[in-house]
């Protein structure tokens, strides 16, 4: 028996932090309009700045330059949209710019985008991967010209982990005078992200995948970066983003992230123990296994591997019968049979991308339950690979 449900599914949302919901059930009574005038109203708007502050000086931003958003999705759709703006009466409508570049590994929040600009005329391209997911820096020189408005390329896979040099990629995007955005949905508290070092003009993160509350997300934009609002109406957030802000999701990510101040650096470690006793454990019980991503720029929580002759829906299902959370490809793409964008996109036959699966750890799991994991691993394969007549008659 399991010792209890044991939740290995973290970047498609994590657990609330203990902190945070101390904070959200404490601070529910604040009800106050953040934009109301009186007594109320301030109480409300003195917390959302609060929050605000501490996301900025997480990532090395000034607090005027965090917007907060719905949603990570949100965030990363406003980028898109605001860059390219077709409107001419647009204040940021770039006159001759009509072209995008993005990597074909990105979440569909991002790839949707992209598809929706190309349905209204503006020219997308893609940059392909290498065999650890990786984007290539020559091909983005190629690619870049004069009509490019906007690079949006994410800091770290949700499938397999790996994270891009995103420093090396901003370079590149500035010297031919566009601007970038990378999607840190994944890195922003698991790994150090810091937007000055970077030299990035926009960034994404999401609250419920730090700990933090689900719907609420936020956007750096660095000041004098090209904006275009994707919500109207009123003034909120700097007229960057209309309607009343969600204070209690703003408060709950205030506070992820000042746990994230405080504890990233030692879950790193953990994590990092974590997933090497899990990978050993499967590399010396199961035969015929394949790692995902790449061996070292990868998240410290993530560990994508292929099983050959066995489905990734049926290895969920065994695995989930033995109280284990894991899940294949992304939250989003989960529940279509269709095999995940991001392992093809690195070169892996259907099969491959089949019988993939990702193990997302986070800051409650336990080295009881990789023992536990490894334990039960070897037996549910090896049930999966029994019903397989095609891996069963390539072992003869
Ligand atoms: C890389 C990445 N970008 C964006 C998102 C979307 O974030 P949200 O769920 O806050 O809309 C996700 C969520 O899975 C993600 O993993």
């Amino acid at each position: 028996m399991s010792p209890k449900e044991i939740y290995m599914d973290n970047n498609a949302t994590t657990p609330i932090h203990p902190e945070v919901k101390k904070v959200m059930i404490e601070t529910m009574d604040v009800f106050g309009n953040p934009s109301s005038l009186h007594a109320s109203g301030r109480q409300a708007r003195q917390l959302v700045e609060e929050a605000r502050e501490e996301v900025a000086s997480f990532i090395g931003a000034s607090p005027e330059e965090i917007m907060f958003a719905g949603s990570g999705s949100e965030a990363n759709n406003t980028v898109l949209s605001a860059v390219t703006c077709q409107r001419k009466q647009c204040a940021y409508h770039q006159e001759g710019v009509n072209e995008i570049i993005t990597s074909t590994i990105e979440h569909p929040c991002v790839l949707e985008a992209s598809k929706c600009l190309q349905e209204r005329g503006v020219n997308v391209l893609y940059l392909g991967v290498d065999e650890y997911g990786k984007v290539s820096l020559e091909q983005l020189r190629d690619l870049l010209t004069e009509r490019t408005g906007l690079v949006s390329v994410m800091m770290a896979n949700n499938e397999i982990g790996t994270v891009q040099d995103i420093k090396g990629i901003a370079e590149i995007v500035h010297e031919r005078g566009a601007v970038f955005h990378t999607d840190a949905v994944q890195a922003v508290g698991k790994i150090p992200v810091n937007v000055r070092e970077l030299d990035v003009d926009f960034l994404t993160l999401s609250g419920h995948k730090m700990y933090g509350p689900k719907g609420i997300g936020a956007l750096y934009v660095k000041k004098d970066a090209p904006f275009c609002p994707l919500i109207r109406g009123g003034h909120q957030e700097r007229g960057r983003r209309a309607g009343t802000e969600n204070t209690l999701g703003i408060i709950g990510l205030g506070k992820a992230i000042e746990m994230r101040s405080q504890e990233m650096k030692s879950d790193e470690k953990h994590l990092l123990e974590l997933k090497a006793a899990l990978k050993k454990g499967i590399e010396e019980n199961i035969p015929d296994v394949l790692f995902v991503g790449h061996p070292t720029d990868c998240l410290p929580n993530t560990l994508n591997v292929s099983f050959e002759g066995a489905e990734g829906e049926a290895i969920i299902l065994y695995l989930d019968l033995e109280g284990i959370a894991v899940s294949t490809g992304s939250a989003c793409a989960s529940g279509s049979l269709d095999p995940s964008h991001v392992i093809l996109a690195i070169g892996l036959p259907a099969e491959c991308a089949h019988g993939s699966i990702r193990i997302s750890l986070g800051r409650e799991n336990t080295m009881e339950e990789i023992a536990y994991m490894i334990d039960v691993f070897p037996r549910v394969i090896g049930k999966i690979r029994d019903m397989s007549t095609v891996y069963k008659r390539r072992l003869q």
